[in-house]
C-alpha cells in the first residue's frame, strides 16, 4: 500500500512539516496580491477564460476512465461537446462530439461502444473517428467518406490523466510527479451545478488559512491551523494539508519517515483542475465555467490502490470524509459570490499565506493581459 514512491520527496516534505510544526510557522510567498473582483463578474473575461480553456492542455479526466478498447466519456469541455475514446490500439483521442452529417452529438456520458452511430441518420464512426456507413449513400453522390470522419482534436496521456488541448497542443506542465499511478482503479463519477464563479470555488482548495474558522469541527480536529507546505510546478501547484498525527514522525529517523495517511496533497492543474489525494482515495475535480456565476463540477473518484480490498476501503474513506467539510465550503463561496455585485469591494486580497491562489492569479492574469496587481 503506497501512494507515493518518491521517498526523497516524504522525507522533505516531513521535515518541512515538522520545522512548522517546531515554530508555529507555514510556507508563505512573497507578495500580498488584489485580484480585481471584475474579473469574477465580466463577460469578457470570463470568454477570454473560456478561450484559454479551449487553447490549453486541459486534464478531460482519469486515464481509468477508459479502461478498455471503446470506453468513451463525451461531455461539454468550455462550452464544446467532445467525445473522447479509447480506440482498439489503446490510444485515448478525443473529437468534438458532432457528426459529419448534420452535427448530432454521437454520444453522451460514458460506456463502451463498438463504434458511434449516430441517433439521427444512423451515420457510423469507428472508435477511430473514421466514418463507416452512410446509410442510403446514394442519395450522397461524391460524399468522400475517408474526410468526413470525426473532427480530432488533440489528447495527450499523462500523469495518469487524458489531458486535451481543443485548439492547439501546449505543454503540460513538465515538472509536475505522477499524479494518479497506473492500476489506480476510477469507482464513482459525479456532477453537479454549483451557483458560483469557478475561480471563488477554486480558490476554497488550495489555502489552509480558512480551515480553523471555517471547519472547526470537520478537518480542523484533524489539521493544524494555518500551516501548510506549497510547491509549485510550473503554472501548476501542490497545496499539502497536515494532520496532527504527523507530529508521530519527529520520533522516526528522517530516511524512515512515510507520509502516506499523515496528509492530504492537493494538486492544482492549472487552469480548472483539483485533483485531492487522500489516505485511500483520490478525487480529480473538473471546474466547467458555465457563466459568470455558475460552475459544472465533474468528479471522478479513484481507489489509491488496485484490489477488492483497497477499493473497499476506498469507498468506506469516502464515506468517512463525507459531506460536512465540503457543505462548508459551499456555503461560504455561495455567500462570497452573492456579494460580489454589492460593489463592497474593488479587489479581493490575497495574503502570503495563500501563495497559492496568488501563483494561480498570476498565471491567469499573465496569460489573458488585463489588470492585476
Ligand atoms: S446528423 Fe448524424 S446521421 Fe444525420
Ligand atoms: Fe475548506
Amino acid at each position: 500500500m503506497g501512494r507515493r514512491t518518491d521517498n526523497t520527496d516524504d522525507q522533505s516534505v516531513a521535515q518541512r512539516i515538522l520545522d512548522h510544526i517546531a515554530q508555529g510557522t507555514t510556507d508563505t510567498g512573497a507578495d500580498v496580491w488584489h485580484e480585481p473582483v471584475d474579473n469574477y463578474r465580466s463577460p469578457e473575461r470570463l470568454a477570454a477564460e473560456l478561450a484559454l480553456l479551449r487553447r490549453l492542455p486541459v486534464p478531460f479526466c482519469p486515464s481509468a476512465a477508459l479502461p478498455e478498447p471503446g470506453s468513451y466519456v463525451a461531455r461539454e469541455a468550455a462550452g464544446v461537446p467532445l467525445l473522447v475514446v479509447r480506440g482498439a490500439d489503446g490510444k485515448a483521442r478525443a473529437f468534438r462530439n458532432a457528426c459529419r452529417h448534420r452535427g448530432t452529438q454521437l454520444a453522451n456520458g460514458a460506456g463502451c461502444a463498438k463504434s458511434f452511430v449516430c441517433p439521427y441518420h444512423a451515420w457510423t464512426y469507428t472508435l477511430e473517428g473514421r466514418l463507416r456507413h452512410v446509410p442510403h449513400e446514394e442519395g450522397f453522390p461524391g460524399l468522400d467518406k475517408s474526410t468526413h470522419g470525426l473532427v480530432e482534436v488533440h489528447a495527450e496521456e499523462r500523469l495518469g490523466l487524458v489531458f486535451v488541448s481543443q485548439e492547439k497542443s501546449g505543454s503540460i506542465d513538465e515538472q509536475l510527479p505522477t499524479i494518479i499511478r497506473p492500476g489506480q482503479p476510477m469507482f464513482a463519477t459525479t456532477e453537479r451545478e454549483l451557483a458560483v464563479n469557478w475561480k471563488v470555488f477554486l480558490e476554497g482548495f488550495i489555502e489552509g488559512y480558512h480551515i480553523r474558522f471555517t471547519h472547526p469541527e470537520s478537518f480542523f480536529p484533524y489539521g493544524y491551523d494555518n500551516l501548510n507546505l506549497i510547491d509549485l510546478f510550473g503554472r501548476s501547484s501542490r497545496i499539502t494539508y497536515p494532520f496532527r498525527r504527523i507530529k508521530k514522525l519527529e520520533s522516526v529517523p528522517p530516511a524512515e519517515r512515510k507520509v502516506e495517511g499523515l496528509l492530504t496533497y492537493v494538486y492544482h492543474l492549472f487552469p480548472n483542475v483539483i485533483v485531492t489525494i487522500l489516505s485511500r482515495h483520490t478525487n480529480v475535480l473538473i471546474l466547467e465555467p458555465l457563466a459568470v456565476d455558475r460552475t459544472r463540477q465533474i468528479s471522478y473518484t479513484l481507489a489509491n490502490d488496485p484490489g477488492e480490498e483497497a477499493m473497499a476501503e476506498a469507498i468506506r474513506d469516502r464515506e468517512f470524509v463525507g459531506n460536512t467539510g465540503a457543505l462548508e465550503d459551499l456555503a461560504v463561496v455561495s455567500s462570497i459570490q452573492k456579494s460580489i455585485g454589492s460593489g463592497a469591494n474593488d479587489a479581493f486580497i490575497f495574503g502570503k499565506c495563500e501563495s497559492c491562489i496568488v501563483h494561480f492569479h498570476r498565471e491567469l492574469g499573465a496569460l489573458l493581459g488585463g489588470k492585476s496587481t
